[in-house]
């Protein structure tokens, strides 16, 4: 099996000595970046100006009973109209790097090219510059969750293989308009992660497609048509684009770490059955052009498989490859219970055990603070891919929205700055043991639309003011960041 994570590294906190603390960015490899993330849906609302069309998000979250706290992205952090504004903030930071996605219902309103609506190029161009003129390099991401509405209700948007020469020609307007300044480009963020989501919220939304189906069988079928729209937008950039464009194109994957949650050897079994459904899903096909195995002999027939000329497109199909990590949980094995298990994987997992959980909580339920997961996760993808150029794209914590604490009081977020230094010393450590981490991006600059917890979870360096004006407030974190960005001076 390529890259059985050693059993040295595996098993627990144990055999992980602490890291050494960082202090500042100079703890880092020269030329190891620095960023925050973002995503169009999340951030920029005025979903009906700009000549924009609706997304499946447009849809989800109008119907009763989707996002927790009533909310929508109508309006979102405003972005869309305080770009300038945020920029502006990143400069401040001295932040280099920005990940953004880019709305395809902006690009192309119905989803279909190839005329591009020119408010939509207009807009990110805009950004675009405005980035460059500040000294910030744009990260873009293609798809962040996101389809237009139309082809959901046309085909069944991402269930149908016709999404793929569609998603083509809106990778390919964007390589076009954009490709002259934009160097670093993502197609998917976290297709393991969106698959689940989008059969849960994405097809809701469009009641009647969805027919009487099985979902535990479309989120494959899904993944599936998202891995082929990848390998076709990558081959489209790097036949036509990316000579002469000299960039660089990847994918984000989303991965948990797993401690087992005993030392049973099932359980220990159950670690790597959580992370082939999770991460080896999406970065088998993408480094080796083929599904795990555990998968392929664990869903039959309900995981689709590659023609051998898809193979090919998918095998090696990135220069590198985003990391989005947060927590850490326990695996369970499963296999030999006839009960529910995660993705019909075999094994669940939870986040305390006897009561005590992994990690403390963040205001995110699923969010664990467990700094040693990113060191192991980050030494599993070094073992199992042949040590790829890895940028952590997400890293972060969130708290509750909760009205009634006093502004000040929700500023001073030292936990947020104990997260981060954490994470990052062990971040250091891997590279220290030679994984190729390339750099850091903080999920995320501001407050933001949370997906179905809409605007119940502040993830944001700076507090987005719902209720006053969109006024941004500088919480004590973003402080941090600024001055951890400076380097330390060197002793003579
Ligand atoms: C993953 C997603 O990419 C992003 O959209 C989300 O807001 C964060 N993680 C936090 O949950």
């Amino acid at each position: 099996v390529a890259g059985r994570y050693p059993s040295a590294l595996g098993g627990g906190s144990v055999g992980i000595e602490e890291p050494r603390q960082v202090r500042s960015r100079s703890d880092f490899p020269e030329g190891f970046i620095f960023g925050t993330s973002s995503a169009a849906y999340q951030y920029e609302g005025a979903v009906k100006e700009g000549g924009r069309g609706p997304c499946i998000w447009d849809s989800a979250s109008h119907m009763p009973g989707i996002i927790h706290d009533n909310s929508t992205g109508d309006v979102a952090n405003d972005h869309y109209h305080r770009y300038q504004e945020d920029i502006k903030l990143m400069a401040d930071l001295e932040v280099g790097n920005y990940r953004f996605s880019i709305a395809w219902p902006r690009i192309f309103p119905d989803g279909r090219g190839p005329v591009a609506n020119p408010e939509g190029i207009a807009f990110y161009n805009s950004i675009i510059d405005s980035l460059l003129a500040r000294g910030v390099e744009p990260f873009v991401c293609l798809s962040h969750y996101d389809l237009p509405q139309t082809l959901q209700d046309e085909f069944g948007g991402w269930r149908s293989p016709q999404i793929v020469p569609l998603f083509r020609s809106f990778a390919e307007a964007c390589f076009a308009a954009f490709g002259d300044r934009v160097k670093y480009w993502i197609t998917f963020n976290e297709i393991h992660n969106f698959a689940l989501k989008y059969t849960n919220f994405g097809c809701m939304a469009s009641s009647g497609l969805c027919g009487t189906g099985n979902i535990s069988t479309w989120v494959y079928t899904t993944g599936h048509h998202m891995l082929l729209s990848h390998a076709s937008a990558v081959e489209l950039y790097r036949t036509k684009f990316q000579a002469g464009q000299e960039g660089k194109i990847g994918i984000i994957a989303d991965a948990q770490w797993y401690e087992p949650y005993s030392d049973s050897p099932a359980d220990i079994e159950a670690v790597e059955r959580m992370q082939a459904f999770q991460l080896q899903w999406v970065l088998d096909p993408i480094y080796y052009g083929r599904y795990p195995e555990v998968l392929v002999s664990r869903l039959g027939d309900r995981l689709p498989s590659f023609s051998e000329r898809e193979a090919q497109s998918l095998k090696d199909s990135v220069d590198f490859v985003g990391l989005n990590h947060y927590t850490t949980h326990y695996a369970i094995d499963q296999s030999n219970s006839s009960a529910a298990s995660y993705m019909d994987s075999g094994a669940i997992s939870v986040g305390s055990k006897e009561g005590v959980p992994i990690g403390p909580l963040a205001g995110s339920t699923w969010l664990n603070i467990v700094p040693f997961g990113i060191h192991k996760i980050l030494n599993y993808i070094r073992i199992r891919y042949n040590n790829p150029i890895i940028y952590i794209t997400e890293n972060g914590v969130d708290e509750d929205n909760d009205p009634a604490t006093p502004l000040k009081v929700v500023l001073k977020d030292s936990y947020r700055i104990k997260y981060h230094l954490d994470y990052l010393s062990y971040v250091n450590a891997a590279i220290r043991e030679g994984c190729d981490v390339r750099g850091y991006f903080i999920w995320s600059l501001l407050d933001n639309f949370e997906w179905d917890d809409g605007l119940s979870k502040r993830f944001g360096l700076y507090y987005v003011d719902y209720v006053n004006n969109m006024t941004r407030h500088a919480k004590d974190s973003a402080k941090w960041f600024k001055e951890f960005l400076r380097p330390l001076p060197q002793p003579k």
